[in-house]
């Protein structure tokens, strides 16, 4: 076969583990090659493209970000596009495209498969928050480095007697946000999925305070919001794609929580910090998973099916049936990040004693 690779969207550590994993298999398994399109479907419109064997992978695993670079660009936002898509199939004489993104680029998969385009999709992205894949790779180590620095808040805000708020990623979803919060003890965990109440976000960290020697680490998820009718927050800017650009809760907690309670409080935000770097093991084993059953799912005619991780196993779904909805974090999740959590008088759960 011959099959075309792409990397579309927010990067993420495990990229060129699939990269990788995909040119091995096609490779050396399945005497098969493969081309990689630069900066997402914009290479595959402007023919922009890199041969890739296992010489050029040589080096990748431990690599953060892509070796082929990657952009928001799909080919339904321009009028022509689906023709360069079929061109760039021609052109190459490609049996594939396999195409790794989020949730906007598993929509595109979704898209092309239903125009008859022969494709497979691998899910990404550290959010953690596509439906039917148990996770992402990515996910984990922005968890990890969510949690190394959280740790290191902690010695600090204890010399203080601070509150410290840790803004992390998170658009929609607080996977990462309770992840860290848990690994690292936070006090208080804030997600998109529950929106918080700031006046008794305030009670909990002054019933810690009163006890004269706690200091509090607050995760926030970029996505948090308040209740309705609590206080507003300013809309948030667009991009050039119409994406929002988060970032911005953790200062907006800082104010509220420093001017209600008096209590010093600090913000970090974490940002970009999180796609950043080396993957941990976890994800260069998911994505190595990831790249060679797309290969093989290429091979198998699976068109328009994206990899998937289910009870610790590599499957396939229909892409259609992941997007659409977005993977939530888990009740029992939830509930476990209120159990940790500062008590308050009536609260029907036994909380952790102070
Ligand atoms: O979707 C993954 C993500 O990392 C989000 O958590 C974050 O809001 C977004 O990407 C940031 O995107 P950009 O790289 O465009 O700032």
């Amino acid at each position: 076969m011959r099959i075309g690779i792409l990397t579309g969207g927010g990067d993420c550590p495990g990229l060129n583990a699939v990269i990788r994993g995909a040119v091995r298999a096609a490779e050396v398994t399945y005497d098969s090659t493969v081309i990689g399109f630069r900066n997402a479907w914009r290479g595959v419109m402007e023919d922009d493209y890199e041969p890739l064997d296992v010489e050029v992978c040589r080096g990748i695993l431990p690599r953060g970000g892509t070796i082929l670079g990657t952009s928001r660009d799909q080919p339904f936002a321009r009028e022509d596009g689906l023709k360069l898509v079929r061109k760039a199939y021609d052109r190459h004489g490609l049996d594939a495209i396999i195409a790794v993104g989020g949730e906007g680029s598993m929509g595109v998969v979704n898209e092309l498969h239903q125009n008859g385009f022969p494709v497979i999709g691998v899910p990404k992205t550290i959010d953690n928050d596509i439906q039917l894949t148990e996770m992402t790779f990515g996910f984990q180590t922005a968890v990890q480095i969510c949690t190394d620095a959280i740790d290191r808040l902690h010695t600090t805000a204890e010399s203080h007697h601070r509150v410290l708020v840790v803004e992390v990623m998170g658009r929609h979803v607080g996977h990462i946000a309770i992840w860290s919060g848990l690994a690292g003890g936070a006090a208080m965990t804030l997600t998109p999925e529950e929106p918080f109440d700031i006046e008794e976000v305030c009670e909990r960290i002054v019933g810690r305070h009163r006890k004269g020697r706690y200091a509090t680490i607050i995760v926030v998820a970029e996505g948090a919001l308040p209740k309705p009718g609590t206080f507003q927050i300013p809309e948030p800017e667009v991009d050039s794609y119409g994406h929002k650009v988060l970032g911005g809760i953790g200062h907006i907690l800082e104010r509220e929580i420093h001017g209600r309670t008096g209590i010093e409080t600090r913000t970090t935000v974490l940002g970009h910090i999180q796609r950043g770097g080396s993957p941990v093991a976890f994800d260069r084993v998911l994505g190595t998973r990831f790249g060679v059953a797309a290969v093989e799912a290429a091979l198998d005619g699976a068109w328009g099916e994206m990899v998937a991780l289910q009870q610790g196993r590599i499957g396939r779904v229909p892409v259609k049936d992941a997007i659409g909805s977005l993977k939530t974090v888990a009740p029992d999740l939830l509930r476990l990040n209120t159990m940790f959590q500062p008590r308050l008088p009536g609260d029907d759960h036994p909380g952790i004693p102070e």
